[in-house]
C-alpha cells in the first residue's frame, strides 16, 4: 500500500512465467500489436507510435525528452513535487533552455500563473505531471493543455502514477507526449514505460536537426521493431515482462475501464471516511486529491520511523513516507490497481487502530 509497486495478481504473475519466445516470433509480434492496442485504448488515444520502452517510468521519461528536445530549445516545466524536478534535471542536461514554474508542495498548478508565462514567452515543450506522486495532488491537466496549445509548442505528461487508475484522455486533453509506469494502477511490477506520441510530436522527431542523443531510448529506430510488416531488431525486447504488461491491461480492460476507475474513486472515499474515524487528516484539499495516492498529515508527536516499521514488521503492510520537505509530515498511502480494494482498507484500519491508539 506504498506509492509503488502496487500489489500484482496472480495472473499476471502466471503471464510473466510463461516460456520465453524469440523476440522475432510471429507470435510475439502480434501480442506486441495486441499490447499497444491496449495501451491506446488506457491513454484515451489513437496515436500510431503508442509503445512500451524497455525500462521504469523514468525511462519513459527520459525518452520523451531525449525525442523531442534538441540543444537551445526552449522549455518550461511545471513544477510541485519530486517529479516535475527530476523533468527539469533531465530537460537540463539536453542543452535545453529551460524555465521552470514552482508551486507550494501539496497544492496544484496554478492556470493564471501558466497562461501568465506563456503569454510571455513562447516554448517548444510545457510538462507537467498529472498525478503527483510525492504529494497526493491532481494537476489541472486538461485546463493547461488548452493553454499550451495556443502557445503553439508540445504538451508532455507525466502519467505514470494516474494512468490505468483515473481519467487520461490524451488526445482530447491535446497532449503530444505521454509516459506512464507498470507498477502503479496497472499492477504489474516495474520495467515498462508505456510512451506514446501525437503527429506532432512524431513531426518534430522526423525533423530533429541533431540526431537523438542516447541510442537506447531512440525512437526513430525502436519504432521499426514495434510496427510495420517485417520486424527489424533494435534491441531484445523484455519479453516475459511484456507478457506480463499484456495480461495487466487485459484485465483492466476486462472489468473495464470506467469500472476500475470507479473502484478507485469508491476505495479512495471509503479510506478518507475510515480515516477520519481514527481522527487522522489528508493533506491536500478535497476537490485536488489523487483516488490512488493518499497523502496523510502524521499527527503531532507521532513517530514516522516507528509507526511505518510496525506496520511492516508486525502487519506485512507497507505504506510510504514523505520525499523531501515533506519527510515526517505525512504518510503515502497507495490505492493503486489491485491494492484498491476493501481487503487492503480493513487491513490497513485494523492496524493503524492498534497501532495508533
Ligand atoms: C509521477 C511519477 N513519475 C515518474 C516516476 C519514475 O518512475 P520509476 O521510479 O518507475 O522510474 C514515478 C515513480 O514513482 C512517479 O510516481
Amino acid at each position: 500500500m506504498g506509492p509503488g509497486p502496487s500489489c500484482v495478481s496472480d495472473s499476471v504473475y502466471n503471464a510473466l512465467a510463461q516460456s520465453t519466445l524469440g523476440h522475432l516470433d510471429p507470435a510475439f509480434i502480434a501480442l506486441m500489436d495486441d499490447i499497444k492496442e491496449f495501451l491506446k485504448k488506457l491513454m484515451g488515444t489513437d496515436n500510431e507510435l503508442t509503445v512500451p520502452v524497455s525500462g521504469t517510468g523514468s525511462a519513459g521519461m527520459e525518452s520523451c525528452f531525449v525525442n523531442l528536445i534538441e540543444p537551445e530549445d526552449t522549455v518550461l516545466i511545471l513544477i510541485n513535487g519530486v517529479f516535475g524536478t527530476r523533468m527539469e534535471d533531465v530537460a537540463s542536461r539536453l542543452g535545453a533552455k529551460v524555465d521552470s514554474l514552482n508551486f507550494d508542495w501539496g497544492t496544484p498548478v496554478l492556470l493564471d500563473q501558466v497562461e501568465n508565462q506563456l503569454m510571455q514567452k513562447q516554448y517548444d515543450l510545457v510538462a507537467v505531471v498529472h498525478a503527483e506522486t510525492s504529494t497526493g495532488v491532481c494537476n489541472p491537466v486538461k485546463d493547461i493543455g488548452q493553454l499550451v496549445e495556443k502557445n503553439g509548442g508540445l504538451y508532455l505528461v507525466d502519467c505514470v502514477t494516474s494512468m490505468g487508475g483515473m481519467e487520461v484522455k490524451m488526445d482530447d486533453w491535446h497532449i503530444d507526449a505521454l509516459y506512464s509506469g507498470t507498477q502503479k494502477c496497472l499492477s504489474c511490477p516495474p520495467g515498462l514505460s508505456p510512451v506514446s506520441f501525437s503527429g506532432r510530436a512524431v513531426d518534430k522527431l522526423t525533423n530533429r536537426k541533431s540526431k537523438v542523443p542516447n541510442w537506447y531510448l531512440d525512437l526513430s529506430m525502436i519504432i521499426n521493431y514495434w510496427s510495420g510488416k517485417s520486424r527489424v531488431y533494435h534491441h531484445t525486447a523484455p519479453i516475459n515482462m511484456l507478457y506480463g504488461l499484456y495480461q495487466a491491461c487485459y484485465n483492466i480492460l476486462d472489468e473495464g475501464l470506467h469500472n476500475v476507475i470507479q473502484r478507485h474513486r469508491d476505495m479512495h472515499n471509503l479510506l478518507v471516511s475510515e480515516l477520519m474515524t481514527i481522527g487522522l487528516e489528508l493533506f491536500v484539499e478535497e476537490s485536488e486529491r489523487l483516488p490512488m495516492l493518499n497523502a496523510i498529515k502524521i499527527p503531532e508527536g507521532v513517530s514516522d520511523g516507528d509507526v511505518r516499521s510496525r506496520l511492516l514488521s508486525e502487519f506485512h503492510i507497507e505504506i510510504g513516507g514523505g520525499l523531501g520537505p515533506l519527510s515526517d509530515k505525512i504518510w503515502r498511502i497507495g490505492l493503486m490497481g489491485e491494492t484498491a480494494k476493501k481487503e487492503s482498507i480493513q487491513k490497513l484500519m485494523y492496524a493503524f487502530r492498534k497501532i495508533l491508539t
